[in-house]
């Protein structure tokens, strides 16, 4: 059902050290700063040949990145988002299956303008995934 890895998120605490390390250490290509108000997050995408990084920092009062880094306070993954090819069907496939979908269960419109999920981290390992309709 999954597809290609979209990306992988990393939560920073410092956006801008972050993207200097990724652009000056790693020599990697990096987009400006996209604030994501809708998400509580600032979005910086680095773009490889196969897949993308994406760095997250809080935004506003409530963001859920900021949770995230109470708790890692150096940063690090926040998840990690696989293309599917119809989200509906995957996500009542899954529910089928007894996964838990975060939220209302219903897609909402991610960082790429397509309809994205977020599972539960303990259906998956530890690890909070996002699907993503390819
Ligand atoms: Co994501």
């Amino acid at each position: 059902m999954i597809g290609r890895l979209n990306h992988v998120a990393i939560a920073v605490k410092d956006l801008d050290a972050a993207v200097a390390s990724y652009r000056d250490m790693l020599g990697a290509k990096v987009s400006p700063a996209l604030p994501q108000p809708e998400h509580g997050v600032t979005v910086v995408f680095i773009e490889l040949p196969n897949t993308k990084i994406e760095l997250l920092h809080p935004l506003g009062a409530d963001s859920p990145i900021a949770k995230f880094l109470e708790r890692n306070a150096d940063g690090g993954m926040h998840h990690v988002c696989y293309e599917v090819d119809d989200i509906i069907a995957a996500r009542d496939k899954l529910k089928a299956g007894g996964a838990r979908i975060l939220g209302n269960g219903e897609p909402k419109i991610g960082a790429h303008g397509k309809p994205v999920l977020f599972l539960h981290p303990k259906d998956f390992d530890g690890t909070l995934v996002e699907l993503e309709q390819a």
